[in-house]
């Protein structure tokens, strides 16, 4: 395992483009409604990211990945790539995030519903972000992954939801996945210990049904087996002496 630690320059760099990243999902909130297809929001998300930003799309090309975002629309999981499906009233969906500027990565996503989802839907995108908010304030210099892990798995199954396993948070940098893995279940004061200095990023995804996924043909898209709804938040932080400081936190969002 090689886990970087981030100097004082190499956090600003994170700051900037943390920041870039949470941008972008502020400017396409309002782009999110009925009739719109996903890869309607790869586009004003492309331009906006090449254009505006200056900066790069991380996912374009990545390992074969053929759009700037990842678009997971009710039970896909994660990865999901753009196409012409328009977006339904109801539908929720996960837009992810990841820019490079001056060469380092931000990584963020959010979920989104189309109009007014079910009770279910708006349940368990808040149990995930909730979720996601317990594993941050875990963190700090000296704490555990297990802890990040832990935090997050007893939320999740105690409102009776369940966590995916296949894929994890991971360390940020001038590489888009960088050591270490950040499990999001695990046993409290075990794994690997924070430093001050090492980024990272918490990204649970969260299935109303069981926790077992499928891989689609596409080798990308990633489903829940049950074809329950899935919901997943991502933030990319910086580990510090008593805490962090969340690096893609949206306009108006407190930690
Ligand atoms: N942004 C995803 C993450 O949070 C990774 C997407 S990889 C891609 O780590 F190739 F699908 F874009
Ligand atoms: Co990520
Ligand atoms: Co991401």
């Amino acid at each position: 395992m090689n886990i970087s630690i981030k100097t004082p320059e190499e956090q600003q760099s994170m700051r900037v483009a943390g920041r870039l990243a949470a941008d972008v999902l502020d400017m396409i909130g309002p782009h999110i409604e009925a009739g719109i297809t996903t890869d309607d929001l790869n586009r004003v998300c492309h331009d906006y990211i090449v254009d505006v930003q200056g900066a790069i799309p991380a996912p374009l090309n990545y390992r074969g990945f053929p759009r700037s975002i990842c678009t997971s629309v009710n039970h896909v999981v994660c990865h999901g790539i753009p196409g012409d499906r328009k977006l339904r009233t109801g539908d929720i969906l996960n837009v992810d995030i990841t820019i490079i500027k001056d060469g380092f990565h931000g990584d963020s996503s959010r979920m989104f519903a189309v109009g007014k989802p079910s009770v279910q839907g708006a349940r368990l995108i808040q149990i995930a972000h909730e979720a996601m908010w317990r594993g941050i304030r875990t963190v700090r210099h000296g704490a555990r992954l297990g802890d990040v892990g832990y935090a997050i798995q007893s939320h999740v199954e105690s409102n009776g939801c369940s966590v995916v396993r296949e894929y994890c948070g991971h360390g940020i940098g001038r590489i888009f996945h960088e050591d270490p893995q950040v499990l999001h279940y695990g046993r409290a004061g075990t794994g690997v210990e924070l430093r001050e200095g090492m980024t990272i990023t918490i990204e649970p995804m969260v299935n109303a049904g069981q926790r077992y996924v499928k891989l689609l043909q596409d080798g990308w898209t990633v489903v829940t087996k049950d074809h329950s709804l899935s919901a997943q938040w991502e933030h990319t932080i910086l580990v510090t002496a008593n805490g962090c400081e969340i690096l893609t936190l949206g306009a108006g969002e407190r930690p």
